[in-house]
């Protein structure tokens, strides 16, 4: 198995000071920078788009996690991947029938690609593309607001991932309501990068609470 990845979401971060507070993760030993974009469509809210990426690019070298919770992915994968992404997750259920396409188009960027499911979606709809992307998310709250109670039934379906993949290099990231408690259930079904928002930022010590979820 992969080494664990912490991958804190920046949604929780104080928006008016990202630079301070991605290098407080950063220096907290964090991995990744997980960075939530969401259009108002997708999930009922709007939060950050490409210029921002672009910005965070400059002020750091960390790994960018994106995840877009958006309609028509394929339209704004470019600016994203432009916009200097080091992986770009989308969802399932914004695209089904181009689900292929959309990996293809990511994969062309020369950067990773993810692919997430909401808490509704079975894992098996997602079958056939299991050892075709970099990174299996599987939705541990229903997406759209930081800060929601975790989903047990969810992180059972990583269990199926592990089982049907053979790509042993495959990542399987967990994503809301992760703490130190649920990040263990998730990690003992078999996931290797764990997202926390609101459990790392609302912690007064921030390399603590990383270190916790190892
Ligand atoms: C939810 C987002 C999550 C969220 C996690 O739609 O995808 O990344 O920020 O937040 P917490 O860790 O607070 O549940
Ligand atoms: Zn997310």
């Amino acid at each position: 198995m992969n080494n664990v990845v912490i991958a804190p979401s920046i949604l929780s971060a104080d928006f008016a000071n990202l630079e301070r507070d991605i290098k407080k993760i950063k220096d907290g030993g964090a991995e990744w920078a997980h960075v939530d974009v969401m259009d108002g469509h997708f999930v009922p809210n709007i939060t950050i788009g490409a210029p921002v990426v672009k910005a965070i690019r400059k002020v750091t070298d960390m790994f960018l996690d994106v995840h877009l919770m958006i309609e028509n992915p394929e339209k704004y994968v470019p600016d994203f991947a432009k916009a200097g992404s080091d992986l770009i997750t989308f969802h399932y259920e914004a695209t089904r029938e181009n689900t292929d396409s959309v990996i293809d188009l990511i994969k062309s960027f020369g950067i990773k690609v993810g692919l997430s499911i909401k808490p509704k979606t079975k894992p098996e709809e997602i079958k056939e593309y299991l050892d075709k992307v970099d990174m299996i998310l599987v939705m541990t709250v229903e997406p759209g607001f930081g800060g929601q109670s975790f989903m047990s039934d969810c992180a059972e379906k990583i269990k199926y991932i592990r089982e049907n993949s053979t790509n042993k290099d495959l990542r399987v990231e967990v994503d809301g309501g992760i703490n130190a408690e649920t990040g263990k259930i998730c990690k003992d079904y078999g996931a290797d990068t764990l997202v926390a928002g609101s459990y790392v930022y609302g912690n007064s010590d921030i390399t603590a609470a990383i270190q916790s979820l190892r």
